[in-house]
């Protein structure tokens, strides 16, 4: 979604802005391309690199997920699939005519501050510029450029994680990460283990259970707010005591383990990701702009610290792996304090409460969730029709 700021400077005359993009096409996370069934890539500027799956759809309505200034397209789903919001990114793309700032096919590999280069600095609020060497993937020559400023929007779930987790090197059975799962009718009848309790496990699960024969769904928290209860084949447990070769050794018995899925943890905001990346790119732009000024380095670094310490050591607060996570309330405030530094107005009223609306459809384990009709009517209100499960 470098999309959102590329279209925050074109048009002003002030900057000159290129993108660059190590796909061949833009959409990030959005895309799920022919031929990413049967090929597997992990290189995201392959062609059939995916992280999708073939029946995934948003978990957010589309009324929270657009960008400012271009609605999907009307009639829309409430949660649509892959192929919509990769269309309405390229449609974005298009009506706001950005396609041809953008450098597809070069990865950046590098970037460097040009230290002791004050005579040259032009945004002296944001320090010195910057070197920037990227690689062009399709004639593998490499180039370096120097830039006022760079606005890293790299994403944050093209790394899988896969976890220590006790035994699992003795299982010889086919162990998949979440990133890798395509299409339910690979487990037609099969029994499988999830482990992870966030939305990929659960969705997953979710879209398995119409094939496989049973799942089981390992989790470090029984309870947590993802759920699946409501499915007959489904059964959620605890973490697996252990694995041997053929099977997984849960605490009160065995089972074959066809496949394991494991979710991967990252940083979470708890309110809508494009609203948050709207803001976060107008108050890059006051800075740039001169209206903000941040303060100096080591006062910012100072912060950090003692703010992560302040998130770790209470007792009531974060666990360590989630430290960096801003839960609901603490994520609008977040959203008001850019604003007001920065001159905007963050979100309209309806958007925290469509948003607690939508956690709430997310959060009720209903595996039909996706077929509410969540729609914003104007900045202040919204409607909700729910669908049974
Ligand atoms: C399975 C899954 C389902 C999701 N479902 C939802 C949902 O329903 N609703 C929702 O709001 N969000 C959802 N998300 C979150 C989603 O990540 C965000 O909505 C959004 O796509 C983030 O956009 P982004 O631009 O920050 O990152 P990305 O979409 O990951 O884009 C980052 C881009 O940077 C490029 N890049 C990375 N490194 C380099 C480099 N060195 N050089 C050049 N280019 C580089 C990548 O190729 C990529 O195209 C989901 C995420 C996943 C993984
Ligand atoms: N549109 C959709 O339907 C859809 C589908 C999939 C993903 N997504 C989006 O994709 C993003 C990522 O979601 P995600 O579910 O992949 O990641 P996630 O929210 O970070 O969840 C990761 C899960 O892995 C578990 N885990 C991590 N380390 C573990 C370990 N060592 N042992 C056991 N369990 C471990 C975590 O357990 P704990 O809970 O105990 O920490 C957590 O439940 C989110 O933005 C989500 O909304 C959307």
């Amino acid at each position: 979604m470098q999309i959102i700021f590329y279209k925050c400077h074109s048009g002003d005359a002030k900057y000159e802005v290129v993108l660059f993009e190590q796909a061949n096409r833009i959409g990030g996370v959005w895309n799920y391309p022919a031929g990413c069934e049967e090929n597997l890539e992990k290189d995201p500027a392959s062609p059939f690199y995916s992280r999708m799956y073939k029946n995934m759809r948003t978990n957010l309505p589309t009324d929270l997920m657009c960008l400012e200034g271009f609605p999907f397209p009307q009639g829309s789903r409430s949660y649509c699939d892959v192929q919509t919001v990769n269309n309405y990114l390229e449609g974005y793309a298009k009506h706001f005519h950005l396609s041809e700032h953008i450098k597809l096919s070069h990865r950046i590999v590098n970037i460097a501050p040009q230290i002791g280069d004050k005579e040259n600095t032009r945004v002296a609020a944001i320090g010195p510029r910057w070197t920037v060497t990227y690689e062009d993937l399709q004639q593998s020559s490499e180039t370096s450029e120097i830039f006022d400023a760079v606005l890293i929007c790299t994403g944050k779930y093209h790394s899988p994680y896969i976890p220590e987790i006790s035994g699992l090197k003795h299982y010889r059975g086919p162990i998949l990460h979440s990133s890798e799962y395509r299409d339910p009718e690979q487990f037609r009848t099969k029994t499988v283990l999830v482990i992870g309790g966030g939305p990929s496990a659960t969705d997953i699960t979710t879209d398995m259970a119409t094939t496989a024969q049973q799942i089981i769904v390992a989790k470090r928290k029984i309870g947590s707010l993802f759920h699946n209860n409501q499915l007959p084949n489904v059964l959620e447990t605890t973490m697996p005591k252990t694995f041997n070769e053929k099977e997984v050794v849960l605490e009160d018995g065995f089972v074959p383990c066809l496949s394991t899925r494991m979710a991967f943890p990252l940083l979470v905001a708890l309110v809508p990701i494009t609203p948050l990346l709207d803001c976060q790119v107008k108050y890059f732009k006051a800075i740039l702009d001169g209206q903000v000024q941040l303060p100096s380095t080591d006062d910012m670094l100072l912060y950090n610290a003692s703010d992560y310490h302040r998130r770790t050591s209470d007792p009531k607060g974060s666990p360590r792996q989630v430290a960096h996570g801003l839960p609901e309330e603490a994520a609008w405030a977040y959203l008001n304090e850019l604003g007001k530094e920065a001159g905007f107005d963050p979100y309209d009223p309806v958007v925290p409460q469509l948003t607690k609306a939508a956690f709430e459809a997310i959060f009720s384990g209903n595996p039909a969730y996706k077929e509410h009709l969540l729609h914003r009517i104007d900045a202040n209100s919204f409607k909700h029709i729910k669908a049974t499960a």
